[in-house]
């Protein structure tokens, strides 16, 4: 049994992981100041695992707050953190705010781990380091392009700083780096909610299907793909949840066989938006209302993973497919709109 304190753990990875953490036996203590998440997401927590972790409300890119945490927690077996700011259109327009609130917190959580003695950080990171790949799939040696957004430089950024500090001290880490996560806990209990407009496409889906949004805008489809709308690699949140698991295990354990370890978290298979749509018109068995509309600024044709690295080092294989996805991103969509 280890204890995880998992930074951003009311979020929409964050809270699938703290269940599989639980799952798994560990005792995760939740970090999050609630600025994109609902401290109910602890109900469904329980109401999954039987378990209600501890929860610590505290803002991360404020210094005091952090060193007052690590004096309430000196016996922490690892670090998930997952808590940033992560809209990547916002990002363009507030960076400095995702500089302060990303950066700032990686640093101070850093800071601690080096004054506490404390080890195993796992680091929530994006396929978006890779920016618009020349080779497809993308491994892990794939070039770490100019990031397209703030959002994303703060992920590259972030890499950095790990690497650095652990050139200079005594600690293991590891960066995860997702493709595009999607989906629900199959019990409905929890799930993505994003605040305001989606911004991203799995959301808006189901919210077009729920009645909350009119139609949905599909960004293009003169791209080079096979149908001409982009490509990408989505994920079962779950699928993601169960690696982090594996991760912060093996550090614990000093599976390790470097100090700082990166690995691609994808299924290995594309699907672009108009097949996206299809599988959920497919689970859902109705028809969604959408149109093709212009690009959107900063999107790449596609990106999906080489997952060779986690599949034959980690010994973790994503399980569930978009169909699966799909389902439950769209059951979690009815439970929380009464429908049905
Ligand atoms: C997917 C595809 C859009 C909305 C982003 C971040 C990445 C990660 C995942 C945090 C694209 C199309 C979308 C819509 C659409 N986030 N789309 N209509 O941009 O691949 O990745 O989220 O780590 O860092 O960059 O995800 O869901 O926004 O878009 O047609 O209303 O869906 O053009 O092709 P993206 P997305």
């Amino acid at each position: 049994m280890a204890r995880i304190l998992v930074t951003g753990g009311l979020g929409f990875i964050g809270s699938h992981t703290v269940v599989e953490l639980i799952n798994a036996g560990h005792e995760p203590i939740i970090v999050d100041n609630l600025s994109n998440a609902n401290v109910d997401v602890l109900n469904g927590i329980e109401a999954i695992t039987g378990k209600r972790p501890l929860f610590e409300k505290v803002d991360l890119k404020i210094k005091e707050e952090v060193e007052q945490l690590f004096n309430r927690h000196t016996d922490l077996d690892g670090i998930i953190h997952f808590a940033a700011y992560k809209a990547v259109g916002e990002s363009v327009a507030k960076p400095l705010e995702y500089y302060e609130n990303n950066l700032g917190s990686l640093v101070y959580l850093l800071q601690n781990l080096r004054d506490h003695g404390l080890d195993n950080f796992i680091f929530s990171s994006s396929c978006t380091v890779y920016g618009e790949a020349e080779e497809l799939p993308i491994t892990e040696n794939s070039p770490v392009q100019p990031a397209m957004s703030p959002y994303g430089n703060t992920k590259q950024i972030g890499e950095e700083v790990i690497k650095d500090a652990i050139a200079a001290h005594q600690f293991n880490a590891i960066s995860l780096r997702y493709f595009n996560p999607i989906g629900a806990h199959p019990s409905a209990e929890i799930g993505e909610s994003p605040l305001g407009v989606p911004l991203n496409l799995v959301p808006y889906v189901t919210q077009t299907a729920a009645g909350v949004r009119e139609q949905l805008s599909v960004f293009g489809n003169d791209y080079d793909t096979r149908d001409g709308t982009n490509e990408r690699d989505y994920i079962h949140v779950v699928d993601i949840a169960k690696a982090h698991v594996i991760a912060v295990e093996r550090l614990v354990n000093r599976k390790n066989l470097d100090k700082y370890e990166y690995f691609n978290l994808g299924t290995g298979t594309g699907s672009t938006v108009l097949e996206v749509i299809q599988s959920f018109e497919r689970v859902s068995n109705s028809k969604l209302n959408y149109k093709i509309v212009a690009r959107r600024s900063g999107d790449v044709t596609a990106a999906y993973a080489d997952t060779t690295k986690a599949n034959q080092i980690l010994g973790w294989k994503a399980e569930k497919n978009l169909d699966d996805a799909m389902a439950d991103a769209w059951r979690w969509e009815k439970k929380i709109r009464n429908l049905d």
